[in-house]
Parts: structure tokens; sequence; C-alpha cells
């Protein structure tokens, strides 16, 4: 098959991606598929994956800090991307996971890994995902929202929700003591890899954590801290696949102890009762349905010491690093990373 992987785009996650996109396109060329990699950051250049990893052709240039006007469109309407029989999503982030480049493949009639538009747009937003998992009887964190948007002033307001319970920048204090005080911990409503969070302990730190938060996201999010450990379960072709347990070194796990190898402990399947990996499997696959999510996603939660599981997110693109969890998740259930992208393609063309 002829598979264009896109990878690289322009969010804060451009980095990550360049790697899951190098590792899935060299996967599947293992499997024996013609690949081409293009970013969309760029347009239609295409490298094929192993000019990729020997000159780091791609991502040798420092991130664009914004799309260049036309470029994604470019990329998909591109002669890689047209010839392709099928299209691999590796954009992590932004719009390659938001439902954007969803969009124009979808009006370009080409078929993609992963989620579609709808599902896209609703796990990159958390509130919404949280309104939806709630819904469906998955637990969440308790949150409030601190919204920098205008309430009567729509132009001003970008695509996310506004919902009335929403406050002013100026009443933050008011969102965290409507969750009973700290610890919160407060992020951007729309981003990933732990970027622009804080957790926040004491009543001082709330102003800076959302200062810093809204430097990401119009919608600053302040969600009740669940103490207790971390967990992440990979939903692949309608099946939970073993529960991940993640140790960061550091306590948090930031931006460096996701992607630097050795700072943190991955145990999997996770050490956990049976009943409880039970319930997190049922609650993987109860919000990949609710979110409307397609192919594989993967859940993250936290895990209190009793036991009682809280999803915080839906990842639509998760990473697909050789250290990513959804690959290890695969692993434990006895599918290496070449046989995992190749069902992730297969599914594409369902
Ligand atoms: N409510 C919470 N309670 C405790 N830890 C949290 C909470 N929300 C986020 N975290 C920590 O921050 C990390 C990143 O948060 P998450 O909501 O998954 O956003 P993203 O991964 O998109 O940046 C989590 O993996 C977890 O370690
Ligand atoms: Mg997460």
């Amino acid at each position: 098959m002829r598979i264009a992987v896109l990878l690289g785009g322009t969010s804060t996650e451009r980095d990550i991606s360049l790697v899951t996109g190098r590792a899935v396109g060299l996967a599947l060329a293992e499997g024996g598929h013609d690949i081409l990699l293009v970013d969309p950051a760029f347009g239609d250049e295409a490298v094929g994956p192993r000019e990729a990893e020997e000159a780091a052709a791609i991502g040798s240039t420092p991130p664009p800090i914004r799309e260049e006007a036309g470029n994604a469109l470019r990329a998909v309407a591109g002669e890689a991307v047209s010839g392709a029989d099928v299209v691999f999503v590796a954009l992590h982030g932004g719009t390659g996971e938001d439902g954007t480049i969803q969009g124009l493949l979808e009006l370009a009639g080409k078929p993609y890994t992963g989620s579609g538009v709808l599902a896209c747009a609703l796990a990159m937003d958390k509130r919404a995902s949280k309104i939806v998992l709630r819904d469906a009887g998955v637990a969440t964190p308790d949150w409030q929202v601190v919204s920098f948007e205008g309430e009567r002033d729509p132009d001003a307001r970008g695509g996310s929700p506004w919902l009335p319970n929403d406050l002013p920048p100026g009443d933050a204090e008011e969102a965290v003591r409507r969750l009973g005080g700290p610890p919160v911990v407060v992020k951007p409503n729309d981003q990933g890899s732990t970027v622009g969070l804080t957790i926040v302990r004491e009543e001082a730190e709330i102003a800076p954590a959302v200062r810093l938060a809204a430097e990401y996201s119009r919608h600053v999010l302040v969600e009740t801290y669940i103490p207790g450990r971390e967990m992440t379960v990979a939903v692949l072709g309608g099946e939970a696949l073993p529960v991940v347990e993640i140790a960061p070194k550091s306590g948090l796990y930031d931006y460096e102890s996701k992607y630097t190898r050795g700072m943190s402990a991955y145990t999997c399947p996770a050490e956990i009762p049976a009943a409880l990996a039970t319930e997190l499997a049922a609650s993987a696959l109860t919000a990949f349905a609710a979110l409307g999510c397609r192919g594989y996603a993967r859940l993250d939660y936290r895990v209190t010491p009793d036991d009682r599981a809280f999803c915080l997110e839906a990842n639509t693109v998760p990473g697909m690093t050789a250290v990513s969890l959804v690959p290890m998740a695969a692993a434990a259930h006895g599918i290496d990373f070449v046989g995992l992208v190749d069902r992730i393609v297969k599914m594409a063309l369902k």
C-alpha cells in the first residue's frame, strides 16, 4: 500500500510528533508499504522514512511559530497525500489532533487513521470531553473553568463553549473555592504534554498558575487534585489493552518525565487488583465510545489510594515512539510495533 504519514505540524507538541511520525513511517516500511512523510508545517514536500531518519531532513528547522497560511491545505492536497491509499495521522496537538486536519482529509475523501472530526475536537477540548464523560458515567475530577473570553462578545470568542458558570480571570480564587480549596490542578483547556500545567497547593499560587495556563488557552481548567497513582489505558480496535502504570521520578508526569528516557518508570500490566484492572478497562471503553473515538486512543487516569479511578482526558493521536505508552501496552498484549501500526492502518480502511 501507499501510505502518507503526516507528522510535525505547528503545535507545541511538534517535536514529539516528528519522533512519532518517523517511528511509524519506519515500521510501516518494514511492514512492506511504500511510505512518504509529509510535514504540514512546510506544505507538500515529502521524504521517505529512511531519508528522514538519516538526514533528519524533516525537523532540522525550528518549529514554526505560526502556521503559514495554506501549508497544511497544500500538504493534504499535494501529490504524496492524493497518491496515497491511506493517511497515517501522526500529528500531536493543535490542528493535527483537534479535528481540523481530519476535516481536510474528509473533504479530500482520503481514508485516515484514528478518530474523526468530532471525537478529535471533543477530546482536545478537555472541558467538553469531561462533560461527555460525566454524562456517560465515567468518573472525572470535579472542575471549574476560568474563561478569558467575553460572555457577551461572541465575536471575541474562539471555538470553545462558553458556559454560564464560567468565571472571569479576576475570580480564579472563587473557582478554587468552589472546588473546596487547594490542592487543585490548573491547566490550559486544550493543550497536551503537560504544557502550562501547575499543581496549586496554596492560594498564593492560583493567580500565577492561571496566567501561565492562559498563555496557551483562552479557557483555563481548574480541577480537583486527585492524589494517588498515574495509569493510562490504550484502546485498540474495540479492546482495552493492559493498563500501564507510570511512576514519574520527579513526582509530576510533566514534559520531561514524559519524553526523557529514564525519567519515569513504567509497569505494564500494572500491578493492581484484578477488579481495578477490569474497572479501568470498562471505563476506557465507555469513554472511547462516548467521545465517538475510532480505531485507537489512549485514556489517562489518576487512581486514588483506595482504588477509585478518575479519567483525566482522552488522547486521539497518542504518542507512538519506541518509548510510548500505546506501543508498550500493545507489546504486553503480544502485538509488536510493526503489527500495531499495521492494525491501525487496516482499521482506517474499514
Ligand atoms: N486532576 C488531577 N489530579 C492529579 N494530577 C493531575 C490532574 N490533572 C492532571 N494531572 C497530572 O498532569 C498530567 C497531565 O495532565 P492531563 O490532563 O493528562 O493533560 P495533558 O497530558 O494533555 O497535558 C497528568 O498525567 C497528571 O500527572
Ligand atoms: Mg495526559
